[in-house]
This record gives structure tokens, sequence and C-alpha cells, in this order.
């Protein structure tokens, strides 16, 4: 485990080859023995795969035309951007969106949140034990209430905390080192 701590990189290239729904589940219940304020165990996981990925791509280039980071018009170069998009994401294996009930009170919130990224680093160190790469994304459409709808989430109730992208990695990027730790750890002993 702190070899993985260390050799984990995101992945930016996947394999063809798709990952078995019973390791995903291995990785997802290492995740899930994250630390969780109330034991609220607030994540929930849409995997989306095989033909499952369509409508979630569709709903994607919807929200990033409506957002404007994609055009709608049907022109062959606006078409030839969509395509391209709609490829690259159809050909990463494995799409995980984590989502979760949000919560009113904004420390409750903070918790959910910080659980949640506890879950998700759990299983990024699980995966990479099992060979498995993931690219932990943030995007704009994850802020897009219509995405939310689009996808069967109620954006009044319910939040997206990251989308992983998940596969066997075609290409371990190299590793870019941190600022070693002193710089940034301050002891106060008296
Ligand atoms: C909350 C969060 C969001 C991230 N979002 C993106 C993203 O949208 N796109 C991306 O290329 N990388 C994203 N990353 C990955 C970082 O770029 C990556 O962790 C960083 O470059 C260090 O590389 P390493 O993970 O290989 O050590 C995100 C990481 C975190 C923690």
């Amino acid at each position: 485990m702190l070899t993985a701590i260390k050799t984990r990189r995101s992945i930016y290239n996947f394999k063809r080859e798709e990952v078995d729904q019973s390791i995903m589940q291995d990785i997802f219940t290492y995740g899930s023995y994250a630390p969780t304020h109330y034991m609220k165990e607030p994540w929930n996981i849409k995997l989306y795969e095989k033909e499952g990925k369509t409508s979630f791509v569709d709903a994607i280039i919807a929200s990033y035309q409506r957002i404007g980071m994609l055009k709608s018009g049907d022109d062959p170069k606006t078409r030839n951007m969509i395509k391209s998009m709609r490829q690259f994401l159809l050909q990463i294996p494995h799409h995980a969106l984590i989502y979760f009930r949000k919560e009113e009170d904004p420390v409750r919130y903070e918790e959910e949140y910080a659980s949640i990224c506890a879950f998700i680093q759990n299983a990024q160190l699980a995966a990479w034990e099992y060979g498995v790469g993931m690219l932990w994304t943030i995007t704009p459409y994850m802020h897009d209430e219509t995405f939310l709808e689009d996808i069967g989430l109620d954006s009044r109730k319910e939040k997206i905390a990251a989308v992983m992208q998940m596969g066997y990695p075609e290409k371990i990027p190299h590793d870019k080192g941190r600022t070693p730790i002193t710089d940034k750890l301050e002891f106060i002993s008296r």
C-alpha cells in the first residue's frame, strides 16, 4: 500500500480491455472503508460502461453545448468537433460518477464531501493494486442542473462529486514528484 501511494499516477490513456465488474466491486469496496462521520457513507456510484456509455456521453455533449463549450450547429467543423469529443469519451472503458445527497448544513456538507474524497482516494489506491488506472475529473457538466436531471439525478437534492475515468493503463505518466513535506510541515512542540 505504501508503494501504491507513491507509484499511483493519474491515467490519461487506457487500453480497450474492460475491467470485470467483480474487480470494480472490490475496488469500490476498498473505497468504502474511508472514514465517514456519523457513519453516513455518503458515496453513490453510477458506473457507465459498454452500451451504458452512450446515453451518458450524449448527456455530456448536450451539456457542453448548453454551457457553450461546444457549438450546436450542423456545419462540418462543428459536427467533427462533436464526433471527436464523442469518440474520445466513448473509448474510455468506464466512467464512475460519484455523487452524494446534499446537506443543508455547510459543516455537514463539508464532512460528506471530505469523506467522499477519502473514498475516492482509497478506491484509486486499491485500483492501482489491481493494475487499474483512474483519472479524477471535475468538469463543468457536473454543475449543470439539466445534466443531472438527464442522468436521473435530482439536482436539488444530489451533488456530483467527481467523475472517475477508469481502465487498464495504456501509458503511465512519469512521476512529477512532490514538494518536500518539510517545506509545508511545521512542528509546534512548545
Ligand atoms: C479533485 C481533483 C480533480 C481533478 N481534476 C482533473 C481534471 O479535471 N483533469 C485532469 O486532467 N486531471 C485532474 N486531476 C488530476 C490531477 O491533475 C493529478 O492528480 C495531478 O496532476 C498529479 O498527478 P498524479 O495524480 O499522477 O500524481 C484532478 C485531481 C483532483 C484531486
